[in-house]
């Protein structure tokens, strides 16, 4: 029933408040002491710190407490050798910090996720940036919010331009990942030539078209935050081969709530893209009216484009 999710989100509202004010408080111990840095698995391109880690007990502890029956996955938790089955039991999903090396590095695109799947599927969803203080909050059915009052995608004082009718007008954000393998690597950098580049030799036409397929590209560090970029409607795309269960499931239902999509980056499947595929594809919300038929027909023309 919508009340009992509005209890969830209300409970994930605190949490990630909760779980922000020690973000903020571990950059700044951080800096003081030059806190350390792990690896995960021997990577030096995936990293984790001793916050991360505390953040995801806290939680951890606290959901128990307060919903004993529920499930929960957590990056660090996994990390740690738990098993991660989702099932269909209401389940709580957690990413302590979705962009540890910008967190590790200072720039301030950091944000705690929080979700609740039931039946495999989010139905409450939490993405707080601490250091913008921007919460990014959505229960299935009831549309999406910035800072609990501002309905998604945003309409004022900066609107977004409709959605356009081609990948040529568009901003799409992307991600390098954590797996650096050359093979991984040469894929994504094709592709992201693919979208850059020039088609050959042509000039640039005055229609625009033979100017690269997209209008620029942009990797926030963040896959939860590129989700919630596009739920605000200020990127049209976000493309990426990798994230996890944790970094995607509350920003898909807070994209899903404004009217955006989110599908398997593979294709050619139109239908939502399961949140453990690893391979997201996420269109904005299309204009006219989000959600309606035409909206979805531009965004499935976009992906189409992509695919
Ligand atoms: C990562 C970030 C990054 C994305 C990776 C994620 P983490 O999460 O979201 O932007 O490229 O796929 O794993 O490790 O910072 O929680």
């Amino acid at each position: 029933a919508s009340e009992d999710l509005q209890a969830f989100l209300d409970f994930a509202i605190l949490l990630a408040r909760e779980g922000g004010q020690l973000i903020l408080e571990g950059s700044k111990a951080r800096y003081a002491s030059q806190g350390t840095v792990f690896w995960k698995a021997g990577n030096p391109a995936d990293l984790v710190t001793e916050t991360d880690k505390m953040i995801e007990e806290v939680v951890k502890k606290r959901l128990k407490e307060r919903f004993p029956q529920h499930k929960f996955i957590g990056e660090e938790t996994v990390s740690s050798g738990e098993d991660s089955a989702l099932t269909d039991e209401p389940t709580w999903i957690v990413d302590p910090i979705d962009g540890t090396t910008n967190f590790v590095h200072g720039f301030q695109y950091v944000a705690i996720s929080i979700a609740l799947t039931i039946n495999k599927e989010p139905v409450v969803g939490v993405v707080y940036n601490p250091f913008l203080d921007e919460i990014f909050t959505a229960s299935k059915n009831s549309g999406a919010f910035l800072n609990l009052s501002t309905r998604l995608p945003l309409s004022h004082p900066h609107p977004p331009l409709p959605l356009p009718s081609s990948l040529s007008q568009c901003l799409v954000a992307t991600e390098y990942g954590h797996c650096r393998t050359p093979h991984v690597i040469d894929r994504k950098v094709m592709s992201i030539h693919n979208m850059v580049a020039r088609p050959g030799d042509n000039k640039w036409s005055e229609s625009g078209k033979n100017a690269g397929l997209v209008h620029g590209v942009r990797s926030t560090g963040s896959a939860a935050l590129n989700l919630c970029t596009a739920a605000k409607g200020q990127i049209d795309m976000y493309w990426e081969i990798g994230p996890w269960e944790w970094d995607v499931a509350a920003g898909v239902l807070i994209l899903g709530e404004s009217g955006g999509i989110v599908v398997d980056a593979y294709g050619p499947d139109e239908g939502p893209a399961d949140i453990l595929s690893r391979r997201f594809l996420a269109v904005r919300a299309g204009s006219p009216a989000p959600g309606d038929k035409t909206s979805r027909e531009s965004q499935l023309r976009l992906v189409k484009e992509m695919w």
